[in-house]
């Protein structure tokens, strides 16, 4: 059975004498020394930038907490009061996770839901741009989503906020290890807050955890005391606020994570082009940096399966290989949302939700598992097509494939 996905967090037995260092310190959480090295290590080693990062309990309140504060920054410098006797909107693509769309909920927003590129499946520039002309000042934040890992034009974003006064919030949760265009690590540069998820199942994969990054540190100063109830002075709210904090054990793996997380990255990154390479008639996302730190690797089935992806999935299952379907259904159309959020023209955004499929992509994984998966998928694709040597005798000599590592397939 090759598994869908298969987290693998740093081994907790290697961590014996860390985590009695952690235990005879008496320090646990509220930002402690483990914490401070893990962040010190993230924005030295990877952003580089000048910079700052805070870590936060998971991913979705990162989104809350940074929603929060850079809406009230932006009211705050306001003119003219916005009526807060009306639900504003959060502007950000249906094809994400629902985590985003909850956490503009629980900002007191309302998702505005846009349609994706249907190149790179992130928010389209033409269908934010129509959004902001339609609804305007009513728009309180625009939350775009860095697609399975993908990187996305945050100076676009930042000229767009600029123009238009509204503020931006990154969700990067699957981008941690991706590197933009110059070859730099997502987000460094960028003034926005950008944020990552460590989640068990990410390929910065720790237990549950997250961390925002931005160069504006006034901004992460503000989210650090958010996450620790609001107390600018001790003891004492100054702004709103809740517990985001991570724990020291979470910060720990997170440190320990950092160690083999290059080697990690650029194995997935092998993996995908490998499958790339032997799906040559499949449609896969456009990449748009240099490199994707995929979770796992999303595909568009032929169109002819539009709507048939669940047989797709079940008959992959009967071969022994897991596979998903993110995000299906995306979020505009899950009952919550159907009810609370608002959404434009999705056209592409249905299209693609139809026909995504996710194949797998783990850190053990082997050059032969992925032959294996695209034997799979390319026998229930031709079901109805004339057989066609597998693709496991056409894996190509090492060096064939740029970046393919050339492994030989397990038996
Ligand atoms: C696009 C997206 N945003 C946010 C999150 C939330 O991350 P977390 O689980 O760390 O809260 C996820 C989690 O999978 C996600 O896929």
């Amino acid at each position: 059975m090759v598994p869908f996905l298969r987290p693998r967090p740093p081994s907790l037995r290697d961590l014996g004498d860390e985590l009695g260092s952690i235990e005879r310190s008496g320090i646990f959480t509220n930002y402690g020394p483990v914490n401070t090295r893990f962040e010190t290590a993230l924005q030295d080693g990877l952003f580089a930038d000048g910079g700052a990062c805070v870590t936060v309990c998971n991913a979705t309140i990162g989104l809350m907490m940074a929603i929060r504060a850079v809406v009230e920054r932006a009211d705050a410098g306001r003119a003219l009061q916005p009526d807060r006797s009306t639900r504003r909107y959060a502007l950000m693509p249906s094809f994400t996770f629902a985590a985003a769309a909850m956490a503009a909920d629980w900002a007191g927003l309302t998702p505005l839901f846009c349609d994706i590129d249907e190149h790179d499946w992130a928010s389209s520039a033409e269908a934010e741009d129509a959004m902001i002309g339609r609804h305007g000042e009513n728009i309180a934040v625009i939350v775009p989503y860095a697609t399975f890992g993908n990187c996305i034009d945050l100076d676009r974003y930042e000229r767009l906020s600029a123009r238009t006064g509204i503020p931006v919030v990154i969700d990067a949760a699957a981008s941690l290890g991706s590197l933009d265009g110059f070859g730099r690590a997502f987000a460094a540069g960028c003034t926005l807050p950008v944020v990552f998820s460590m989640h068990a199942t990410k390929t910065f994969s720790t237990g549950e955890g997250g961390v925002i990054h931005s160069t504006d540190l006034e901004l992460i100063r503000t989210l650090r005391i958010m996450g620790n109830f609001g107390f600018g002075i001790p003891r004492s709210a100054t702004i709103p606020g809740l517990n985001s904090k991570l724990s020291e054990v979470g910060a720990l793996l997170a440190l320990s994570r950092l160690r083999d997380f290059e080697a990690v990255v650029a194995h997935r990154d092998n993996l995908a082009r490998l499958y790339r390479a032997l799906l040559p008639d499949l449609v896969f996302q456009e990449i748009r940096g240099t490199r994707c730190a995929y979770q796992f690797m999303p595909v568009l089935l032929p169109a002819r399966f539009d709507g048939r992806r669940d047989e797709v999935i079940a008959e992959l299952l009967a071969r022994g290989v897991g596979a998903a379907a993110y995000f299906a259904p995306h979020v505009a159309e899950q009952p919550f949302f159907l009810a609370r959020g608002v959404a434009g023209d999705l056209s592409v955004t249905e299209r693609i939700s139809r026909r995504v499929l996710s194949l797998p992509l783990w850190d053990e994984m082997t050059d032969g598992i992925v032959a294996t998966v695209c034997d799979a998928l390319l026998a229930v694709c031709r079901r109805d097509r004339p057989a066609e040597e597998p693709v496991a005798a056409r894996l190509p000599p090492p060096g064939g494939v740029a970046g393919w590592s050339g492994q030989v397939p397990a038996s």
